[in-house]
């Protein structure tokens, strides 16, 4: 079975859709074997401690250089023999030797129908915002393998989200993780490792 890392630093829903998918059986391709926060308040790591999944904080300090930092991110993915890596509103932006040792191995969710309203700046609400600043009467999420470019990676999945008159940054943003982003990303958790079982 792929061993999966799933890198958060925030409230954890995505991660929690995918620990419920694979609780119902719908993830067979995959075990869940650690969760990495960049902070050590992220409530995503109770999320992972309730589901009985080990969870370990790694942050990127002030001044560290940004390659020394991926060494040390990539030494803790070794050490619990991680194949495979979920980007789950990871907010730092990762090192080129942390990409490349997993290329086409790492995904990562994205709040919209890229290529619109990604790219360096956009992440959480602020996709929103500029997505109902637009005007855009559709929106969505994205799954897609990640490449040095910001959300500039293959993509897996999409599933389009309508956006309705009275929609607020937050109201369209809970629409979005609700009908696009909690299941497509489960399914691309067992699409791609499937896929690198064979
Ligand atoms: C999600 O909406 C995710 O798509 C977004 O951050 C949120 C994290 O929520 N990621 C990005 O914007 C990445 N550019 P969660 O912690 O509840 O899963």
């Amino acid at each position: 079975m792929v061993r999966v890392a799933v890198l958060v630093s925030g409230g954890g829903t995505n991660l929690q859709a995918i620990i419920d998918a694979k609780a119902a059986g719908k993830i067979p391709s995959a075990e869940l074997s650690l969760v990495v926060a960049s902070n050590d308040k992220a409530y995503a790591l109770t999320r992972a401690a309730n589901a009985g999944i080990k969870g370990v904080v790694v942050h990127k300090e002030k001044d560290e250089d940004i390659a020394h930092y991926g060494q040390r991110l990539l030494a803790v993915l070794k050490e619990n023999a991680i194949d495979m890596v979920v980007l789950a509103g990871f907010l730092t932006i990762l090192p080129e030797n942390v990409i490349q040792a997993y290329d086409h191995k790492m995904i990562n969710i994205h709040p919209s129908l890229i290529p619109s309203f990604c790219g360096a700046g956009f992440y959480g609400l602020k996709v929103h915002e500029a997505a109902l600043a637009k005007g855009v009467k559709v929106t969505g999420a994205t799954v897609h393998f990640v490449n040095e470019i910001p959300d500039g990676g293959d993509i897996i999945a999409q599933k389009a989200v309508e956006v309705l008159p009275d929609d607020t940054p937050e109201i369209l943003q809970k629409r979005v993780m609700e009908q696009a982003e909690w299941i497509i990303l489960p399914r691309a958790v067992e699409d791609v490792a499937k896929n690198m079982e064979v």
